[in-house]
């Protein structure tokens, strides 16, 4: 038996037991006659004591051990005189009879301890050093405990869990797909799935009511701190429901999975919000409500008192920041660059103090009388210490974004964006397609299988852009860890959907004949929803960005550094899949 414990399983009470551990090396200290070895494993670190005096070969051998090294080593449980409190086995040591080189190690690259000297780009290259570090080791521990919840709450609720195929053909979701040449098929590609999203609706087909997996999905978009190329859904489907019944079952699993994993008992139903309201008070459709500071518009009362830049704008919006009158002229420059910045893209910003006396101190003081900066006091309900924070512009939707941008930011400055604190919402109502400025066409703002709200049905032909959608996305803490929607199942409505969004029947049929034959042969009304596991995973262990939760992530680039992928292919391969390689200019 290689080991009889852990090296995280050894307490005051197991003292005088005679066992073996097996592990990795995290550190040695000689002093005097005495070497102390941490070993680690994945369960914890155990103090090894060596004592020159009682076996000096033993020990001898203890100070020749390097950083990483695999060892075996069999002692007796002893209380420590020195206690460390900060470890689960920090009562004990292990006085080591017999010591073991399982495996020799190179020093490792950086230091792999809790606060490491590795920076990103290292760790990534040797990620599987990387992973030896509790906070990465948590982070795949809660991930799979995550998945374990989530299996028993679907299982217990009759679904079923189905594997779907990698090697399919587009599925829209509104990203880039990645293709896999076929060799058996020259000149032809599988797209790996951006959603199992169709497969599940056939499923609903076959009569399979109750679907999930935990599933790879694919999908070639920019990446973010919250998007990975491929990253994992918890993918659900359910037929014989309408909105209500979805977002009840799927509600009873965040709540069950904050209770088991968090402790957190939630007893009140989720928010929720229409999409048009979501933009309204917020600019976002994934609000961050643990904080307010709602949009209030205030084109009525500051416009047309001769500061052009308001007159001119068809929106003026702004927020208050409580007890944020104390921000220095310095600081308050810092935030009109903020909003400034390309990626933002506001003109400027204009601030207004709520004085002592609750006179208002504005930027722009010489347009406006007392009696105007009173009533944008009162619009905002602000007191003496406030700070109102205004923006303007001509595009109504992108000055929205932009004061949502400078409300998150605030909400940071002030801390009110506590990762201990989870508020969740629902947003409901989503319009069912989104308008292309640039390609001057309607997509899907969700996908093209989510129907009308029967009573906006009739604006389909006459105003598509005011049609409301059965979609709905959960928000928490400002990110949408899930989305999904009642589907179309009338093979009719589907094509006039295709029709809208630009397809011609022909092309329809090519890419979804498989859908709209299945539905000819009985499809239930059906609907669902895919949470993202990577996001509620880094949302529960207080992460900023989901790279950290995955096990061998890609870097921002779409890289796997450790494994050098993508890389190319060599000819015989090549030759093999009956492809030869032309980049295109300029790539
Ligand atoms: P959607 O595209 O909204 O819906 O995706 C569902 C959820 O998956 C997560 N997610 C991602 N996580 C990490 N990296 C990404 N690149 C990424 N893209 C999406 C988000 C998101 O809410 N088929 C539909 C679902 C349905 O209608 O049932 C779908 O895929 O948390």
């Amino acid at each position: 038996m290689y080991r009889t414990r852990t090296c995280g399983s050894l307490r005051l009470a197991d003292e005088g037991l005679v066992v073996t551990l097996a592990g990795w090396v995290q550190r040695t200290r000689k002093m005097g006659g005495m070497t102390f070895v941490d070993i680690r494993d994945r369960y914890g670190v155990t103090q090894l004591a060596f004592n020159q005096e009682e076996n000096a070969l033993l020990w001898e051998q203890a100070n020749k051990l390097g950083r990483e090294y695999v060892i075996q080593v069999t002692g007796t449980v002893r209380e420590r005189s020195n206690k460390n409190k900060n470890i689960s086995t920090g009562e004990i040591e292990l006085i080591a009879s017999e010591l073991t080189v399982l495996n020799a190690a190179d020093v490792p690259p950086f230091t792999i301890e809790d606060e490491t000297d590795g920076g990103d780009d290292i760790r990534m290259k040797y990620r599987y050093l990387d992973l030896r570090r509790n906070p990465v080791r948590a982070n795949l521990e809660l991930r799979h405990r995550m998945a374990f919840e989530v299996r028993n709450y679907l299982d217990k609720q009759g679904f079923l869990e189905v594997e779907t195929p990698i090697l399919v053909n587009s599925t829209p979701e509104g990203a880039r797909d990645f293709v896999v040449p076929s060799r058996m098929n020259p000149g032809q590609f599988y797209a790996l799935p951006q959603s199992p999203q169709t497969l599940k609706q056939l499923l609903m087909v076959s009569g399979f009511d109750r679907y999930f997996q935990i599933v790879k999905c694919f999908r070639d978009e920019d990446l973010r701190a919250d998007r990975q190329p491929e990253f994992t859904q918890i993918d659900c489907e359910m037929s014989f429901v309408e909105q209500e019944d979805v977002l009840e079952l799927f509600e009873g699993m965040a709540k069950y999975l904050f209770k088991t994993i968090k402790g957190i008992d939630i007893k009140e139903s989720f928010k929720r919000m229409s999409y048009a309201d979501a933009m309204k008070y917020y600019g976002s459709d994934k609000p961050d409500l643990r904080f307010g500071m709602e949009f209030v518009e205030l084109m009525d009362i500051m416009k047309g008192h001769g500061f052009p830049v308001f007159d001119n704008a068809a929106y003026v919006g702004g927020i208050c920041a409580k007890g944020a009158a104390v921000y220095t002229r310095k600081q308050l420059d810092a935030l009109t660059d903020f909003v400034k910045r390309p990626q933002i893209g506001a003109k400027g910003m204009v601030y207004a103090r709520i004085e002592a006396d609750g006179s208002v101190k504005s930027s722009v003081d010489k347009f406006y009388t007392q009696e105007v900066l009173q009533e944008l006091k009162a619009a905002f309900n602000a007191e003496p210490g406030d700070l109102i924070l205004i923006l303007s512009g001509e595009d109504v939707a992108k000055t929205r974004k932009q004061l949502n941008e400078l409300r998150l930011e605030m909400g940071s400055q002030l801390g009110l964006r506590d990762k201990n604190k989870f508020v969740c919402l629902w947003v409901v109502d989503f319009p069912l397609f989104e308008w292309s400025e640039d390609d001057q066409r309607f997509y899907a703002m969700h996908h093209p299988f989510t129907s009308p709200k029967p009573e906006d049905i009739h604006l389909l032909d006459s105003d598509p852009g005011a049609v409301r959608a059965n979609a709905y996305d959960m928000v928490i803490n400002g990110v949408e860890v899930g989305g999904g929607s009642i589907r179309i199942y009338d093979s009719a409505l589907q094509n006039k959907m295709f029709g809208l969004l630009g397809f011609t029947p022909e092309k329809a049929q090519e890419q979804f004949g498989f859908l709209m034959n299945a539905f000819k042969y009985g499809a239930p009304p059906h609907g669902g929803l895919a949470y993202g596991l990577d996001r509620w995973v880094s949302l529960f262990a207080g992460l900023d960005s989901i790279r950290d939760c995955i096990a061998f992530p890609k870097n921002n680039s779409g890289r796997d550094v450790m494994l050098d992928a993508p890389a190319a292919l060599d000819d015989e391969q090549l030759k093999e899949l009956n492809l030869s390689i032309h980049l295109a200019p300029n790539s």
